[in-house]
């Protein structure tokens, strides 16, 4: 097996021109030596596609499902629950020895008609929501480590969304700032005392206006003793100015304050020719952006998971999303061959390894921490029970 390992590992190094690839021949097996995450979001349609299903468990030690544990798969009539979808995700991760982060409780867009028009008041919204992220929880209990609690409740001025949950109508803390995060974030915890909840967003990678209110708003959630274990970091990059710059110190000032980050969503869309490819000098600039996020987060103990929005250009977002005009933005291409981004996120991990030969231990230290205080339920109770709970 190490052979075959080895000689897929020397190919691969010898494809991409990249010297560390032998030492670690896949991103799973190179993310156990720092003890880190390497995940993608998965689709369980394509489980039966056996190059999708055969890469994604060599390659992974983490799944994150792409839409099948969001409202609309898993609440599509009122009061009805769906899980076979998501439960098709943990199945496959058990099978795999994989973990699964749960993707997500609470977002105000792409919601079930249903609840988008049923023109309910803010106390009816409030038992849906209650019920909906308590029902979804308490079934993936003990079997779904880590849930994005709330998804892209910011704007780019760090201003909240105006949203369904927020102030349309709201579930009664409209204009009371992140109060109705914070009531997500009990209400999950109550369900499952041992998940790490997090907070998920897209655009605040940097220190910028919206991480600044993501970092305000952790810091009081801190305060208050709330269950909050991590804040994710999406990392859908789409031009070069974007996303990179100042991630360590976001990271860091973030895990300062005693949380974890994960890069959850990363892709780097590049621009398609008339065929749907892109050029090889895009491919190389995409393999740099992926090695440096890669060994930022690598790199980084407090940073607990790099995870990609798919896996393979076969099947992503992004040409749907883009009117096919980018593309190419994932680690294996559409033929699931490596790409020289994959190269690029391998040499990571190593370099992280090689830098700090601690960094596996220090990453577990951190983790340990971040779970005991969530563990130990640290929230008071004047927190933890509101008025109307
Ligand atoms: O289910 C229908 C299917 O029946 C129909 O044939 C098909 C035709 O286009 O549409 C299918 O639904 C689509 C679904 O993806 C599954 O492919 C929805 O229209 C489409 O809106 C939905 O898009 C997803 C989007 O979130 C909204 O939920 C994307 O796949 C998914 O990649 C994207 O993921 C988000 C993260 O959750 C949050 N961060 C950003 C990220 C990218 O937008």
């Amino acid at each position: 097996m190490k052979f075959r390992c080895c000689l897929w590992g020397l190919a691969l190094a010898f494809a991409l021109g990249t010297p560390g690839a032998c030492a670690a021949q896949t991103l799973r097996q190179a993310a156990g030596k720092i003890g880190l995450l390497v995940g993608a979001a998965a689709n369980p349609d394509l489980f039966s596609e056996a190059a999708y299903s055969q890469t994604l468990a060599r390659q992974f030690n983490m799944i994150e499902p792409e839409n099948a544990m969001k409202w609309r798969a898993t609440e599509p009539k009122e009061g009805v629950f769906e899980f076979r979808a998501g439960d098709a995700i943990v199945a496959f991760a058990a099978a795999h020895g994989m973990k699964v982060r749960g993707h997500n409780l609470l977002w105000g867009r792409y919601n079930p008609a249903w609840l988008t028009q049923g023109r309910f008041t803010p106390e009816q919204l409030r038992a849906i929501m209650k019920r909906h992220i308590q029902t979804v929880v308490r079934h993936y209990r003990g079997r779904v480590f880590a849930w994005d609690v709330v998804n892209e409740a910011f704007d780019r001025k760090g201003r909240l969304r105006h949203t369904i949950w927020y102030d349309r109508p709201g579930i009664g803390l409209a204009g009371k700032g992140t109060a109705y995060i914070a009531q997500a974030f009990r209400w999950a915890h109550e369900a499952d005392p041992h998940a790490l909840l997090f907070y998920n967003d897209y655009a605040a990678e940097g220190i910028n206006a919206k991480s600044d209110a993501i970092f305000a708003m952790v810091k009081e959630f801190m305060r208050e003793g709330l269950p909050i274990a991590g804040v994710g970091l999406q990392m859908h990059v789409d031009s070069q100015a974007e996303a990179e710059a100042n991630v360590a110190a976001n990271m860091a000032r973030l895990e300062k304050l005693g949380v974890e980050v994960q890069i959850t969503e990363m892709d780097v869309a590049l621009p398609r020719n008339g065929e749907g490819k892109a050029r090889q000098s895009a491919l190389a600039w995409q393999a740099k952006v992926y090695r440096r996020v890669a060994l930022a987060c690598a790199a980084d103990p407090g940073c607990t998971a790099f995870e990609t929005w798919g896996f393979t250009d076969r099947y992503s977002w992004i040409p749907r999303h883009t009117h096919g005009e980018k593309g190419a933005a994932l680690l294996f291409a559409a033929d699931y061959k490596p790409k020289p981004a994959l190269g690029a996120v391998l040499d990571a991990f190593a370099q992280a390894l090689g830098k700090n030969p601690e960094i596996r231990q220090e990453r577990l230290r951190f983790e340990r921490k971040v779970e005991g205080a969530v563990r130990e339920g640290v929230i008071p109770s004047a927190v933890s029970a509101p008025p109307g709970n």
